[in-house]
């Protein structure tokens, strides 16, 4: 295992951290926690060199953090960086944030978290809370020491991230990043904005949810293979990532025991800077590769709406598109055949003199909404 330091802290974790929101779960009604099978994965994690676990208070239905608090029994608290989150959704006045984090300190079974984080930061939401005191309340609980150090977690676009990372000494800031996501959402030009103010990165989604492993496109098969040294998507995808000297640690949310063991080896070698020119070019053509399959290619401006019929067409676009790319098109005609928002289009066109990517946006909701049709009546 290779670890690194939190800028600005006297934390040092592991490159590799366990992410509490995908743990092995039971077949039965509602998907209940496996807790011994959950409790070995966490445990062997650590007992083979990971010390960084996150969880937080809506994981598992709000059971994540329970079960964290039981696999950190038996000395296992004293070994790991504990970082969870606040639910910004739950906030409704000041009060809230410090009943919440009692509530989750209590399920954790701990006095204090090594790392709090605003939890989902997205512009709207985060302006909510901070007019009902966030910053003071971070500030706040570091004096009692019910958390060492406040940080976020993000999920919007590389306007807002510079917004927030200016808007507090956060030391930590949780972002989704991967093969794909280099220019979306924080950005690794964000990224590294971050970095140079002396925030740590914690990266979440490194395999894009396990999609990055499952359906790999032939084109990109192709381009692993050609490559002197061979190695698994998942190896390549992490590479691409523990390469960066931003990077602090990387989560991935381990649901098998063979997991566990596969990201356990893959970080024995996960040093910055260990990509080669070679290696660099890969990650950029199987980019390159993934976004030849976008049909649609919708970036998401939101500039066609409101929809004069209230469709959600971004929304449409982009399930598609992702379908496309990952070759996984059931799970996106089932959810999208609930409401077959595209079949209410009137055709006024309306959208498409607003579309700056010049789609033709009716043609499109016609295809998409005949596909689904055919595809959920089989
Ligand atoms: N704060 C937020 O807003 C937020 C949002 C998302 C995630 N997170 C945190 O970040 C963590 C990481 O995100 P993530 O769970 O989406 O990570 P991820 O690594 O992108 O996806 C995890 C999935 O990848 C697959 N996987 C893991 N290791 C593998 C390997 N060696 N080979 C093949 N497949 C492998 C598994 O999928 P299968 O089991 O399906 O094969 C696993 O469930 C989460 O657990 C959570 O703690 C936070």
């Amino acid at each position: 295992m290779k670890y690194a330091n939190f800028p600005g802290t006297d934390i040092t974790a592991s490159r590799l951290g366990f992410g509490c929101m995908r743990l092995p779960v039971k077949n039965e009604e509602g998907n209940p926690i496996d807790r011994p099978e959950a409790i070995r994965l966490i445990r062997t994690a650590i007992d083979e060199g990971v010390t960084y676990v996150d969880t937080a208070y809506g994981y598992h239905g709000g059971d994540s953090e329970r079960l964290v608090g039981e696999a950190l029994q038996d000395g296992y608290r004293e070994k790991v960086t504990l970082t969870t989150k606040l639910p910004l959704w739950k906030v409704e006045k000041t009060e809230d944030m410090e009943a919440l984090l009692d509530e989750q300190l209590k399920k954790l079974r701990v006095d204090h978290v090594d790392f709090y984080l605003a939890h989902a930061v997205n512009g709207e939401r985060f302006d909510q809370v901070v007019r009902l005191g966030l910053l003071d309340f971070m500030d706040d609980m570091q004096k009692k020491g019910k958390i060492r150090y406040p940080g976020f977690s993000f999920h919007d676009n590389a306007e807002i991230f510079r917004r927030v990372i200016d808007s507090y000494p956060w030391k930590l800031a949780q972002v989704q990043m991967n093969i794909l996501d280099e220019n979306h959402q924080a950005t690794m030009k964000g990224i590294e904005y971050a970095a140079g103010k002396g925030i740590g990165i914690v990266i979440m989604e490194p395999l894009r949810g396990g999609a990055l492993t499952r359906n790999v496109p032939q084109t990109v098969k192709d381009l692993y293979a050609a490559m002197p040294v061979k190695r698994s998507e998942a190896e390549w995808a992490f590479r691409y990532l523990y390469d960066r000297p931003e990077v602090v640690t990387i989560l991935s949310g381990m649901s098998a025991y063979e997991q566990v063991k596969d990201n356990l080896r893959i970080f024995a070698e996960a040093d910055p800077g260990c990509a080669t020119e070679e290696e660099k070019q890969l990650f950029k053509d199987v980019r390159s590769a993934y976004e030849a399959r976008v049909r649609v290619g919708c970036t998401g401006c939101e500039y066609c709406q409101p929809c004069p019929q209230e469709i959600r067409i971004p929304d449409i676009f982009r399930g598609y598109d992702n379908a496309a790319v990952f070759d996984n098109f059931a799970p996106f005609y089932e959810r999208y055949m609930k409401e077959r928002m595209a079949a209410k289009c009137a055709k006024c066109g309306a959208c498409e003199s607003a579309c700056p990517q010049h789609i033709s946006i009716r043609d499109w909701l016609e295809t998409i909404d005949k596909e689904a049709v055919a595809n959920c009546t089989k």
